[in-house]
């Protein structure tokens, strides 16, 4: 069972930012999850929504601000106001964190409400570090995983589903993955039954469950044979996995 680190360490410290990724790294986890869009200037950021507002003290969409701009930005969280490694972190920053570990990243686009144009320069990063192995690309916005594999099909990716309608017209989310001929179904602990985990793998398909925070869903979840978790609560998890 694989355990990914879901926005880094987000249940204890503010999700998606150096700190978070940081503290993940201190545990025993397979790999990190983390959501990218685009500055108006062109940087490839990490930050869960399309508006700053929720994770920061300030107002407004990520795309129209730049980086400069965006690094003002004081996480919402009180006792982390004042720490530097809790600003909008690039994704360039995240990879110098963890590029002599053997963490694996998993890189959700955030395309799905505002499309950013970003498929080549993840690429392009991913290959200036040479991390084609150790990435996994993901995205609601199933057009984006056909642009990124137009780009580069030696990647591995991984396809969103969160309700019926993200496979529709599809029978299932496997005959939906099948076609779009990805590594991995990312799928909802609401959405994930047994017999999909058991399709899945029939079809040679690894199949990956958010969010998994609490004891009763991740022993379900070791129970349905998933190959991983995105989990707020890495620790946690592992301590259950090792119940078994
Ligand atoms: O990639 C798994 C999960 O992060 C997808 O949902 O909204 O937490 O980005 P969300
Ligand atoms: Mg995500």
């Amino acid at each position: 069972m694989k355990v990914f680190a879901h926005r880094g360490a987000s249940g204890d410290y503010p999700e998606n930012t150096i700190l978070a990724f940081d503290k993940a790294l201190a545990l025993d986890v397979y790999g990190i999850e983390l959501d990218v869009h685009k500055s108006k200037d062109g940087h490839l950021v990490v930050i869960h929504d399309e508006d700053i507002q929720r994770t920061f003290k300030g107002k407004g969409l990520v795309m129209d601000y730049t980086l400069s701009e965006l690094k003002k930005f004081n996480c919402r969280k009180f006792e982390f106001i004042e720490n530097l490694n809790c600003k909008i972190p690039t994704l360039r920053e995240v990879f110098e964190l963890i590029k002599n570990t053997d963490i694996i990243l998993n890189i959700e686009a955030k395309t799905d409400l505002i499309h950013y144009d970003l498929e080549q320069d993840v690429i392009d990063l991913i290959k200036e570090y040479n991390f084609e192995e150790k990435v996994l690309i993901s995205s609601f916005n199933h057009k984006c995983i056909k642009i990124f594999k137009e780009l580069n099909n030696n990647l591995k990716y991984g396809a969103l589903y969160d309700h019926e309608k993200d496979y529709a017209p599809e029978a299932n989310v496997v005959e939906h993955a099948k076609k779009l001929g990805v590594y991995s179904i990312n799928i909802s602990r609401d959405l994930v039954t047994k017999e999909i985990v058991d399709l899945a793998h029939e079809n040679g398909l690894k199949v990956f469950v958010y969010t998994v925070n609490t004891p009763i869903i991740m022993r379900k979840m070791i129970n349905y044979n998933v190959d991983g978790v995105f989990s707020d609560y890495p620790e946690l998890m592992n301590e259950i996995i090792k119940e078994y």
